[in-house]
């Protein structure tokens, strides 16, 4: 695992993201509740770029307990991105699909170093 410098901090606003890519590795960068996450840009459901969809931003309210359905929550609340092709949502903070509990996406750790730059732990 190495970290790599992203971007500074700025360019990820609450509310919005960006999708990155460093060597072989694509990933979405997401600011939630003041934190940052980075979330593998592959939908386990058929391998599309899920982090060019949409996300939202607000709390999940209540536990993730039963199979959802599509784009139940994508209007306006949760911690989520949809995958622009089929609908299918991930909590942002876990890479957990709502929508069948045995597929997660991988997320990897993010830095903010002294600079306020962004660092992303990856694979090497
Ligand atoms: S490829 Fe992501 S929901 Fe189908």
């Amino acid at each position: 695992m190495s970290k790599h410098v992203i971007c500074h901090s700025s360019e990820i606003k609450v509310g919005a993201h960006k999708v990155f890519t460093v060597g072989r590795h694509s990933f979405g960068l997401f600011k939630v509740e003041g934190s940052y996450y980075a979330l593998k840009n592959l939908c386990p459901h058929q391998g599309m770029p899920l982090c060019e969809g949409a996300g939202v931003f607000d709390q999940i309210e209540g536990e993730v307990t039963a199979d959802r359905k599509l784009r139940e929550f994508v209007a306006g609340e949760k911690n989520l991105v949809a995958c622009p092709w089929h609908g299918i949502e991930f909590d942002i903070r876990t890479g957990q699909c709502l929508y069948r509990k045995d597929w997660k996406v991988r997320t990897y750790e993010v830095f903010v170093d002294a600079d306020d730059n962004l660092q992303v732990e990856l694979p090497d």
